[in-house]
Formats: structure tokens, sequence, C-alpha cells
């Protein structure tokens, strides 16, 4: 069975130490890296795409690059992780190399690719900040930096591949369409089964990676979280076709799986990853959080719980913008219904239709919601649900460690 490394499996890793002379160089330069490397990332991509255009269109998500989400994360990574080496009493970023190694295990990241990235964000950096700033010594530590965080992740990816049984990057297989569920939410339920090797077991809570090949003959790849039981050598993910709106246009691969993916087809679909700690669920209380399509998640954990952990006491907070909004809503109640231990409660923005009674108006608030002080908490929904969810519940002491997030969107807080 694929199992999710804990983030303390991480803190085993060496990471190696920073000089004495870089972790200065590096302390006197953070802030200005920091003020430009908004600046630094656009440009290294710039490059990047210019120099390898098939990696924009077969690898990296373009949905991601032209709303600036990847810049962010990548920056905020780059930083943090600095931060932590020249100041080790510092917490180590272990569930940011956990979320980033994951994510490039399941796009087939390989450590020949790393070269590529740092001859990019290297040119990149001198180009934002002038040679006379990225003196030789500057780009010495900074060179450091790059390095250490790139074994960091080159090894821990090597670990995932390794654990999983296939060679580095060797993460794709061609998969059969054999279901496909469309929910009253529109959302669509798909199942697959690979066509020739069959796909490693998962835990609740991961994800697979899924590639589609769009009318312009881009391949174009998103994650999407794992929403059956394992054992059964099927994968069934949940999708919500991203609607147009006037700030930007309908979501690419979410919509071509909506309108035209069907029974019989084959897709490009990785072997499962994610890093949602949930090796021992089902043996103490657990909260689950969600907001929209965040739900996928927790109803794989569910459904989990419904076969080997009935008993579990669960409190399950959904919130939603209406009834006709929730996705996966019948399934939710009926896997609700086999674990006695558990509680529902609703959010709905728009509350006139509700058919359930007892369903909260408004945005789902943790204030007056009595909580298990002994349970792990998952929380899932775009990136300003979890961060306001997450701030509630450390304001009501809930201890960080018992706090686990999966997001749909690259993570461009972890600095805040
Ligand atoms: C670990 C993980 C698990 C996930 N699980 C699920 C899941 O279970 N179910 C699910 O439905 N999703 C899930 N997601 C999200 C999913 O991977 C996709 O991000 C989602 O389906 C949208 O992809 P898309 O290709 O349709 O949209 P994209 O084409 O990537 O567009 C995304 C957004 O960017 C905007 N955009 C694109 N181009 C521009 C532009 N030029 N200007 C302005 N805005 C622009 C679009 O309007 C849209 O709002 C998960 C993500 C992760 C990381
Ligand atoms: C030290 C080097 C690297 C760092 C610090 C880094 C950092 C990151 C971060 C922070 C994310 C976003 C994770 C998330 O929140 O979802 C990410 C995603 C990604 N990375 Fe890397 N990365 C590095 C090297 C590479 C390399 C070598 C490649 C391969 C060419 C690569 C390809 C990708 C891709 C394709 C994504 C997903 C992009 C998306 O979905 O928009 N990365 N990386």
């Amino acid at each position: 069975m694929t199992t999710a490394p804990l983030p303390d499996q991480l803190t085993a890793t060496p990471t190696g130490d920073l000089e004495p002379h870089h972790a200065e160089m590096i302390a006197a330069t953070l802030p200005l890296v920091g003020a430009n490397i908004d600046a630094i990332t656009t440009e290294f991509y710039r490059r990047l795409f210019a120099d390898h255009p098939e990696l924009l269109r077969n690898l990296f998500n373009r949905g991601n690059q032209a709303q600036g989400a990847q810049q962010r994360a990548l920056a905020a990574s780059i930083a943090t992780f600095a931060t932590h080496l020249i100041d080790p009493e510092l917490e180590h970023p272990a569930v940011l190399v956990g979320r980033i190694g994951h994510k490039h295990a399941s796009l087939g990241v390989t450590a020949d690719q790393y070269p590529i990235v740092h001859t990019h964000l290297f040119a990149a950096i001198v180009e934002v900040l002038g040679a006379e700033t990225v003196t030789p010594d500057v780009a010495a530590a900074w060179d450091r930096v790059y390095w250490l965080m790139a074994e960091t992740l080159i090894d821990l990816e090597r670990r995932l591949y390794a654990d999983a049984g296939v060679g580095a990057g060797d993460v794709f297989r061609r998969a059969r369409v054999v279901g496909r569920t469309d929910d009253p939410s529109g959302t669509v339920a798909v199942t697959v089964v690979a066509t020739s090797e069959s796909f490693p077991d998962f835990v609740p809570g991961q994800y697979i990676s899924v590639g589609v090949t769009l009318p312009d003959g881009a391949r174009q790849i998103r994650q999407y979280s794992l929403i059956n039981t394992p054992g059964r050598g099927e994968l069934t993910f949940a999708v919500r076709p991203v609607a147009a709106t006037t700030d930007g246009p309908a979501g690419e691969v979410s919509t071509h799986i909506g309108e035209r993916v069907s029974v019989g087809d084959l897709l490009d679909v990785s072997i499962p990853f994610g890093d949602l700690p949930v090796g021992s669920i089902g043996s103490r209380p657990l909260v689950l959080i969600s907001a929209g399509i965040g739900i996928t998640p927790m109803i794989g954990i569910l459904e989990h719980l419904a076969i080997h952990a009935p008993g579990c006491p669960v409190q399950v907070l959904h919130a939603d913008r209406s009834v006709r909004s929730h996705p996966l809503r019948a399934r939710q109640q009926e896997l609700m219904a086999q674990l006695p231990g558990g509680s529902l409660d609703l959010w709905y923005e728009e509350t006139g239709d509700a058919a359930d009674t007892g369903v909260h108006g408004g945005q789902l608030q943790m204030a007056g919601i009595p909580l298990d002080d002994s349970a792990d908490v998952y929380l899932c929904g775009n990136n300003g649900f979890v961060q306001s969810v997450r701030n509630q519940l450390l304001d009501r002491g809930v201890a960080p460690e018992r706090l686990h997030s999966e997001l749909f969107s690259p993570d461009d807080w972890l600095l805040a």
C-alpha cells in the first residue's frame, strides 16, 4: 500500500547545514530577495518557458501561470526554506517540503530537471537584482540554498517513486474510464482502471494527476482527490467544472472532463500521491471541515471510515453556496447514516432552498461549534477558506500539529 510520509519523517531528512558565511550572506540579502521575489520568479518562468516551451504546454499548469499563483508559491517556498536554514530553531518546513515533493512526484518531476530550473532561476536573480548586487559571494550563498532545497526535494521524490515501485518519474498510466456519474451539483464523478499495469493502492485523502490533451494539442495536467475506497483496483475522482466568470475564462481541464469525457475514453492518470497524514485514521476522533469541491478528500475519508471504523467519532462541517451547489451531497448523507458516531453541520450562503433542517446560514464560523479537544482536524477548500478556518481554530487553542490542510491551489501563504 502506498503510504503518505508523515511530516516528522521529513524532519529527520538531513538537509545539510548552511555554512556560517553563507548564512550571513542569506540573512543580509533575504529582505532584498524577498522584496523582489515576485519579479524574480516571473522572470524565471519567462526564461524557463522561452527555452522549454514544452514545459508550459505539457507539464506546468497554464491556468496557474496566467493567474500568477505558481510564481507566488515558488517564491514563498524558497523564502520559507531560506529562513529556516538561517535560523534552524524555527520549525522545519516539513509540511511545505512534503506538499511540493508529492505534487512533483504526481507530475513525474525528475532529478535531471533541477539543473534546468537552477539555470533559469539564477539568470533571473541576476537580471532583476543586477550583477553589482549579486556578487559572487551572494550568488554562492543562494546557490547553496537552492541546492539544499533541491536535494531535499529530490531525496523525497526518489523515496516516493521507490515506495510506489516505479522508476523515477514513471507515474502516468493509460487508464480507461469505466464509470461516469453526473451529480446534481454539476460535479462529475469519473472512475478509471489502468489498461495494463494496475495502479498501486492509496490511502484516503490522496490524489492523482490527470492529463488530458486539449483542442490546441497541449497536454494539461491537474490533480483530483480520490473519493472511493482503496483495494478495488479502481480510482474514482470528482471534478467540478470551473465556469467562465467576468474575472477569467472557464477552467481548461475541468471543463474538458465535464463536457467531453465518457465511459470507454482513455486518460493519462498518475499513480496516487498526497501527504495528508491519515495513517492511523479512525483510531482517534476526527473533525472534517470543507467548502465547495474541497469535500472530495473528506468523502474519501468517510468512505474509509464507513468500512473500517464506523464507530469512530467524526464531526463533519461543510460550507457551500447553496444546497444545489453542494457536491456529492447525497453520498455524504448516505455515509453519515453509516457512521453512528458522526454529526453533520452544513452552512449555505443561500439558505432559501435548503431542504435540510438545521442548516446554518452564511459562511462557516467555528464560534459556538463544540469541538473534541483530542480530535484530528482535516481542512480542505479554497486557500482563503482554509486560512480563515485554520486561524479560527488556532485562536481557539487547537494545537497546530492536529490541523491538517489540503489545498487545491498553489500554497501562497506559508509565510503568513
Ligand atoms: C491536491 C489537489 C487536489 C484537488 N482535488 C480536486 C478535486 O477533487 N476536484 C476538483 O474539481 N478539483 C480538484 N483540484 C483542483 C484541480 O486540480 C484543478 O485546479 C481544477 O479542476 C481547475 O482546473 P482547470 O484546468 O479546469 O482550470 P484552469 O484552466 O487551471 O483555471 C483555473 C482558474 O484560473 C483562471 N484563469 C485561467 N486563465 C486565466 C487568465 N488568462 N486570466 C485570468 N484567469 C485565468 C480560470 O478562470 C480559473 O478560475 C485539486 C487540486 C489539487 C492541487
Ligand atoms: C528547488 C527547486 C524547486 C522548488 C523550490 C519548487 C517549488 C514548487 C512549489 C512551491 C510548487 C507549488 C506546490 C503547490 O503548492 O501546489 C511547485 C509545483 C510545481 N513544480 Fe516545482 N519546484 C522546484 C523544482 C521543480 C522542477 C525541477 C520542476 C520540473 C521542471 C518543477 C515543476 C513543477 C510543476 C510542474 C509544478 C506544478 C505547477 C502547477 O500546478 O502550477 N519544479 N514547485
